[in-house]
């Protein structure tokens, strides 16, 4: 498979002032993509897009991705765009469950209408991300991602469109080519931890930082695979073949985690203990539509592109926490930025895993 593209395609990417969008659409520019951003801020954040906008590449349209003809009038603006990330959705796994419809409208009809339209515009690649939540609640552990199909027991509206969704994208043939990343749990600089769907990692960093106890759902044995976001990001352009390290791959549904996973007490503690707190938990009880465990095998991706997790887990914990706590005090045009300068999320170094 082919490396970097020598002329720059522009990129569509959705949901770019979101938590991934946002690192995605930076990367890309950085490597010297046009960027088209799409976002309502629904979920998303105006001060995502501030680091984007000191970019000439980039372009920005607040708009919904429920909108009929979406992509093809964004291609009437930018006729070069041939590259199609599509991040924006319903992304809360208990907003899903209180909001069953509007989920199905957001994850799966707009992504079949977008990748429709994708087809019809021959754009090269149409990259999705799918979750680890539509494995349901499966036991073999890790997970491949052949045990994900129709019979698989979900329990969320968010698990099962996102799994119909990215049987649709894998299976749209070859122009463009549908690759979904069956991304497990994202977390890092940018997370938001203010709302109660917010990520478990963002919540408990801020938890910490305030001095409070850390809200567990259940009684914490649940466990996940965290991912760092650079980490994801590296795989989103490996998935769209614009990567100068990863190859692409072949149509199809991949999974993107870390392949270890982590319990959410565990989790809970080592936070205390890098943010010098100390230990106080509070049990409530097990959230609606909550999986048990989640566990990655990503055999299947590091194969066909070479792409690794290269984020330990402390290194990116550590990352947030410096992020989150120095951003409490600071101005929110200076919050966008990541210490060490955002490329510190992308060039993490190759660790031996301290997780
Ligand atoms: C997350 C993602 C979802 C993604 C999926 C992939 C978020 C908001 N959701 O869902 O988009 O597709 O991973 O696996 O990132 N918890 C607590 N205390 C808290 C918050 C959460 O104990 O204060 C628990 C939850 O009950 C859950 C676990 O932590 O058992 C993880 O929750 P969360 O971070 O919300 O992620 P998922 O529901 O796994």
């Amino acid at each position: 498979m082919s490396k970097a593209c020598h002329r720059a395609p522009s990129c569509v990417v959705t949901g770019a002032a979101g938590f991934v969008g946002s690192h995605l659409a930076e990367a890309l520019l950085k490597r010297g993509f046009e960027v088209i951003g799409i976002d309502n801020f629904f979920s998303g954040h105006r001060e995502n897009l501030v680091p984007l906008e000191a970019y000439e590449a980039f372009r920005f349209h607040q708009r919904c991705i429920t909108e009929p003809g979406l992509l093809k009038c964004i291609k009437g603006d930018h006729p070069e765009a041939a590259v199609c990330f599509h991040l924006a959705a319903v992304v809360s796994v208990p907003y899903s469950v209180e909001h069953p419809d509007e989920c199905r409208r957001v994850n799966l009809e707009a992504t079949r209408a977008l990748l429709q339209q994708a087809r019809e515009l021959r754009f090269d690649a149409f990259v999705f991300a799918g979750s680890a939540a539509e494995y349901g609640c499966e036991q073999r552990l890790p997970i491949a991602e052949r045990y994900a199909c129709d019979e698989t027991p979900r329990l969320s509206p968010y698990g099962q469109t996102k799994y119909e969704a990215s049987k649709v994208v894998a299976g749209c043939g070859s122009r463009p080519r549908g690759v979904a990343l069956r991304c497990f749990n994202i977390y890092g600089p940018r997370q938001d931890p203010n709302s109660p769907y917010s990520g478990v990692i963002s919540r408990f960093v801020k938890q910490a930082g305030e001095g409070r106890s850390l809200t567990i759902f259940g009684d914490g044995g649940q466990t996940r695979d965290f991912i760092f976001v650079g980490d994801v990001v590296a795989a989103y352009l490996a998935a769209a073949g614009l990567s100068d390290e990863y190859d692409s791959p072949p149509a199809g549904i991949y999974n993107v985690g870390c392949g270890i996973r982590v319990s959410v007490l565990e989790l809970a503690k080592i936070i205390q203990r890098l943010t010098g707190g100390e230990e106080s938990f509070k049990f409530y009880p097990e959230r609606p539509g909550d999986i048990r465990d989640s566990q990655a095998d990503i055999g299947r991706f590091c194969r066909q592109t070479g792409w690794r997790p290269r984020c330990s887990f402390e290194q990116g914990l550590n990352l947030t926490i410096n992020w989150m706590t120095g951003g409490a005090s600071m101005a929110a045009d200076q919050r966008r930025s990541v210490p060490g300068g955002a490329s510190s999320l992308f060039t993490t170094p190759q660790s031996g895993g301290d997780r």
